[in-house]
């Protein structure tokens, strides 16, 4: 159909072409929930009716698929969502579907609806099920990714990250306020899992003397240096922003050490936890879900499965979930010497 949507080169993996006609798709979301997926899941039925598929949504992600959690879908089911953060399919995380049976009785609550196609929106967890699921049985999966944490490969952003960094970057100015009429050290610390990215982007935009993630080695030495330096020219807030995964062992343990290294500054800690995962989708979260969750039905369309769309370069992506799971993000070291010569 027209469109003014660019599509990228399929990864050559990427294509595993099924030649049998699409007609019934259903969408779930899985995992953590992520602001945008609401966007995506309109998508998906919207563009899916536009189509004359049957479309259905899968309540809980694969937990509702192996009890048969699933609904018919609606154009007016998704009005009135694109601005909603959480999921109305509701998500879980699902033990029974690591095992073959699990997955079996899922595919067979499947086929009880003719479905023929599977849009599933969440992140690696969720995509290494899709990937099990699609090598055994004959239903194709497209992979949308759905997390705050940005730790997927083959897309520049997920659905969700943007919103939930704006989210931890409100916070952390609040905190500054208050780190800045009180002279004290705020150790802030972000969601991620053992992604550093939410932890990164926050850091960077909201001016962080200091950010530490999960994949860089933590110099706490080198952080007393710097507190102990910025003490001597009276600088006396600072804020060190951490992601959960980080290695040395998250805000709590970053504070004792500094305590105990460096007693007489005034310390804080402030764990933002699950505020980050809440709210209003940004513009961004709800275009790229609407992009994705077009792209979905189109490329189950046209006959793909196993792969994970994603958004490269601003062109469609399309990558095998195998890859998408297996190849993490690098963070380039630079991003640490503008953090460090910026908050100078
Ligand atoms: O994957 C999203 C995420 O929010 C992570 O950043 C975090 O580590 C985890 O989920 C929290 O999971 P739960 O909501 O199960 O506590």
């Amino acid at each position: 159909m027209a469109s003014d949507i660019k599509t990228g080169t399929p990864d050559s993996n990427a294509s595993g072409k099924t030649m049998s006609k699409v007609t019934n798709i259903a969408v779930l979301t899985s995992g953590g929930d992520s602001p945008g997926m609401n966007a995506a899941i309109r998508a998906v039925v919207r563009t899916g009716i536009y189509h004359k598929l049957n479309v259905y949504g899968v309540m809980y992600g694969y937990k509702g698929m192996i009890k048969g959690d699933i609904i018919k879908m609606e154009s007016k089911s998704v009005a009135n969502i694109i601005q909603r953060g959480g999921t109305v399919l509701k998500t879980a995380r699902s033990k029974e579907f690591y095992e073959y049976e699990g997955r079996k009785e899922a595919y067979n609550q499947l086929k009880k609806h003719n479905i023929n196609g599977v849009v599933v929106i969440g992140g690696d967890g969720s995509f290494k099920g899709a990937l099990a699921f699609n090598q055994e049985f004959d239903i194709p999966c497209i992979g949308l990714p759905g997390t705050i944490d940005k730790d997927i490969a083959g897309t520049d952003f997920t659905i969700g990250f943007d919103t939930a960094v704006n989210t931890a970057v409100e916070a952390i100015d609040k905190i500054r306020d208050t780190a800045d009429a009180h002279d004290r050290l705020f150790i802030v610390e972000v969601m991620g899992r053992d992604a550093g990215y939410i932890a990164l982007h926050s850091g960077i935009a909201t001016g962080a003397e200091h950010i530490l993630v999960p994949e860089r080695k933590t110099n706490i030495e080198d952080i007393v240096s710097a507190l102990q330096a910025n003490e001597r020219r009276q600088k006396l807030v600072n804020i060190i922003v951490v992601a959960e995964g980080d290695a040395y062992g998250g805000a709590n343990e970053v504070s004792r050490t500094l305590k105990e290294k460096v007693p007489h500054l005034d310390i804080r800690v402030c764990i933002l936890g699950h505020i980050q995962r809440g709210g209003s989708p940004s513009c961004i979260d709800r275009v790229i879900a609407s992009r994705l969750g077009f792209a979905a039905v189109e490329s189950l369309l046209e006959g793909r499965s196993n792969c994970m769309i994603g958004i490269v370069n601003n062109l469609l992506q399309y990558t095998p979930l195998e890859n998408a799971i297996k190849d993490r993000q690098k963070i380039d070291e630079n991003w640490f010497n503008i953090t460090r010569i910026l908050a100078s």
